[in-house]
């Protein structure tokens, strides 16, 4: 397995192998690492149905609040770079802020690490705009400025790599729409392959923030999964509004006072527009806190 800190290793190395097969594909697994089974399970499709895997690993600061974790963030390159080998990737691009951006946009960094101090104003930098009504709302209402900072790194990792296909989870529901929107307007070569959300077993979806779990934060939190699961069967059993869905997780939640419930909506899964009553399909969407870690969670509301 290669592993490249710089673009222009990394580019050299995908020159060198498209030199060798002009047709060869690629698939690219974009990540902030501290890798987990969600994770692989994107790393081992990309591996699957591709001649080139390559993860990226970037902890983005622009997609970071400046009262968000970016500085706690869990980093554990050595784990994370064992763990692609294991799964067969090819290559991790790892690179730092200061190669990303250069030095003009990174405030201040330290010698030896990326990881303190870095203050990047997506200001500094041209803009990738997607349409407000899809960054403003669900998680976007407590988080201004993510998705604007997901785009502008998103676009910068497409543009390097120029993968045959990227994967994303449906765990973040939003990112992966905002991420299609944008591939589709600018007519990204690539194709957006989304992956099922990964859970522990007590339902919890794996997060990197699970980390900052105590076991029992952690036993609490996968209350979230069962109420997601109240409300499908809410839906089920008949009762398409989204009032009665949304009740039904509103309910679960409120059973675990140490899960504070920031939104349960029901959204269009590709427009992420509220829906009154899901005709077809549903995305119910949930952001909770546990502690100070926040969370989230979805699911399709599937009309059959
Ligand atoms: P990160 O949180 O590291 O997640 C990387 C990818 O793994 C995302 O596509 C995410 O949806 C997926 N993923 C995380 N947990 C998952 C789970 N339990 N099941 C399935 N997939 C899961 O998302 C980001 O990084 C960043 O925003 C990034 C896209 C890399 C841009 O910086």
């Amino acid at each position: 397995m290669r592993l490249f800190t710089t673009i222009a290793a990394l580019r050299c190395y995908l020159n060198l192998q498209k030199s060798a097969a002009p047709h060869l594909t690629v698939g690219l697994v974009p990540t902030m690492g501290a890798l987990h089974a969600g994770h692989l399970s994107l790393i081992q499709r990309a591996r699957q149905e591709n001649a080139i895997a390559l993860v990226s690993i970037f902890v983005n600061p622009l997609q970071f609040g400046p009262t968000e974790d970016f500085q706690d963030y869990p980093r554990n390159f050595e784990q994370d770079r064992l763990l692609c080998e294991q799964a067969g990737v090819d290559a991790i691009f790892a690179p730092s802020a200061t190669e990303m951006f250069g030095h003009q946009a990174v405030g201040a960094e330290t010698e030896q690490t990326a990881q303190k101090q870095i203050e990047i104003h997506l200001s500094s930098l041209t803009q990738v705009v997607p349409p407000p009504a899809m960054t403003s709302v669900l998680c976007g209402k407590a988080r201004p400025g993510h998705f604007q900072g997901v785009a502008a790194i998103v676009t910068k990792l497409l543009s390097l790599v120029q993968p045959t296909k990227a994967y994303f989870g449906q765990k973040d529901a939003q990112q992966l729409a905002i991420i299609r929107k944008l591939v589709f307007d600018f007519n990204l070569p690539v194709e957006i392959v989304a992956c099922p959300i990964v859970r522990e077993e007590s339902g919890l979806a794996m997060s990197s923030r699970n980390l900052y779990l105590t076991a029992e934060q952690k036993q609490q939190a996968s209350v979230l999964y069962r109420a997601l699961q109240q409300a499908s069967e809410t839906f089920s059993s008949g009762d398409r509004t989204a009032a009665a869905a949304l009740a039904a997780a509103r309910a679960a939640v409120a059973e675990e006072p140490a899960v504070k419930l920031e939104y349960a909506e029901i959204v269009d899964s590709d427009t992420l527009t509220p829906l009154q009553v899901v005709e077809t399909a549903g995305l119910l969407a949930v952001a909770a806190r546990v502690g100070s870690t926040r969370l989230i969670d979805n699911i399709i509301l599937r009309n059959r």
